[in-house]
């Protein structure tokens, strides 16, 4: 293969489209094994290329890239566009007005501003005594047997009841959340075209149910993030019915899976490193550190979809406009 990072560009006001590059191929398995031969088919792409052909678009495999992709505004979140990718035509799906996960510009500045103090780590401490007593409640339930599948038995099911306690829902509603979450999440499913129907209704449900939470705690104010994010204002602007909503579904999408598969691929680091595991007993006081490595070595978010909002020329290549990338 040519060296595409140097490669000239036909005249040299006309650079050449990413489209008729000549690069490596991401397996469409290239996910599907275990993790070292994830990394291993990775690895060896990168040492061809910085960037290689995907299912969809194009995956970006060095670090220098990706930063400069990720820092670059002209690169828009994929994540909108995700129904579309899914071949997605029902409008319900399309035209919802950009979540915090999607946002840009001045549209993204202004939902960090109104959220960012009930999202602080101040108010993340104030749940751990509640997190804690989940995760002991999972273990006591599997303790006994001496064994358990941590992925069904703990890792699973632990988001649910935090988002829950952390949204103010109920206790008795759990469950109503967890069908819901687990729904609306199949729109990452390759199953999506398929599940519409589900995960429309999930997502109508949901919203129902957030719409009257609002109401409720408009005129009833709690210690809860509803409550904070109702009364977030920055001069004299606030977050209409249908943004908090939306934000509240950010949460969902953004806090379920990430945390359930961030729990698992930390507990296999350490079955492969039981002398890391014996450490932290040892020293709990290690337990940042801890989470900040396995994020690291195993993070469960490996890759984030950006498109080009414009045409954009990087390392004299041109990505045309709608363009999606993997960094
Ligand atoms: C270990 C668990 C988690 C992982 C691995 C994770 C990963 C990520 C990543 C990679 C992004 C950036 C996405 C991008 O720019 O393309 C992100 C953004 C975000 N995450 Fe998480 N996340 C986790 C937990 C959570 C939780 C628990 C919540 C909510 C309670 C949450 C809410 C969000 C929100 C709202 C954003 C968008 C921020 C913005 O664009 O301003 N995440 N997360």
């Amino acid at each position: 293969m040519s060296d595409i990072g140097t490669r000239t560009p036909a005249t040299p006001s006309a650079p050449v489209s990413v489209h008729d590059l000549d690069l490596p191929v991401v397996p469409l398995d290239a996910r599907d094994g275990t993790r070292d031969e994830t990394a291993e088919i990775y690895h060896s792409l990168s040492a061809e290329s910085w960037i290689a052909r995907s299912q969809i678009g194009f995956s970006i495999l060095h670090y220098d890239d990706v930063t400069a992709i990720l820092r670059d505004k002209r690169w828009h979140n994929a994540v909108a566009k995700l129904p579309e990718l899914r071949g997605i035509t029902d409008p319900a799906f399309i035209d919802r007005p950009p979540s915090i996960l999607a946002a840009e510009g001045d549209l993204h500045v202004r939902l960090r501003r109104l959220v960012a103090k009930a999202f602080s780590p101040r108010e993340a401490d104030r749940l751990r005594p509640f997190m804690r007593d989940v995760v002991h409640d999972l273990v006591d339930d599997v303790a006994a047997a001496g064994r358990a599948d941590v992925a069904v038995d703990i890792c699973e099911p632990y988001p649910i009841p935090i988002i829950c306690e952390l949204l103010g829902a109920p206790r008795e509603d759990w469950q109503l959340f967890s069908r819901w979450a687990e729904d609306v999440l199949r729109i990452f499913n390759g199953t999506a075209l398929d599940e519409l129907d589900v995960i429309k209704q999930a997502q109508l449900e949901l919203n129902d149910y957030v719409r009257e939470m609002i109401a409720r705690r408009r005129s009833d104010p709690r210690e809860d993030l509803i409550t904070q994010l109702i009364a977030a204002e920055e001069e004299g602007d606030r977050l209409s019915t249908e943004e908090l909503v939306s934000m509240v579904n950010a949460v969902i999408v953004g806090g379920t899976d990430t945390t359930r598969n961030q729990l698992g691929c930390a507990v296999g680091v350490f079955c492969d490193h039981p002398e890391q595991w014996a450490l932290l007993a040892e020293r709990p006081e290690l337990a940042p550190q801890a989470v900040e490595e396995v994020m690291r070595y195993f993070g469960a978010v490996r890759g984030t979809g950006r498109f080009a909002s414009e045409d954009i020329v990087y390392r004299d290549i041109l990505f045309p406009a709608g363009t999606f990338v993997f960094p």
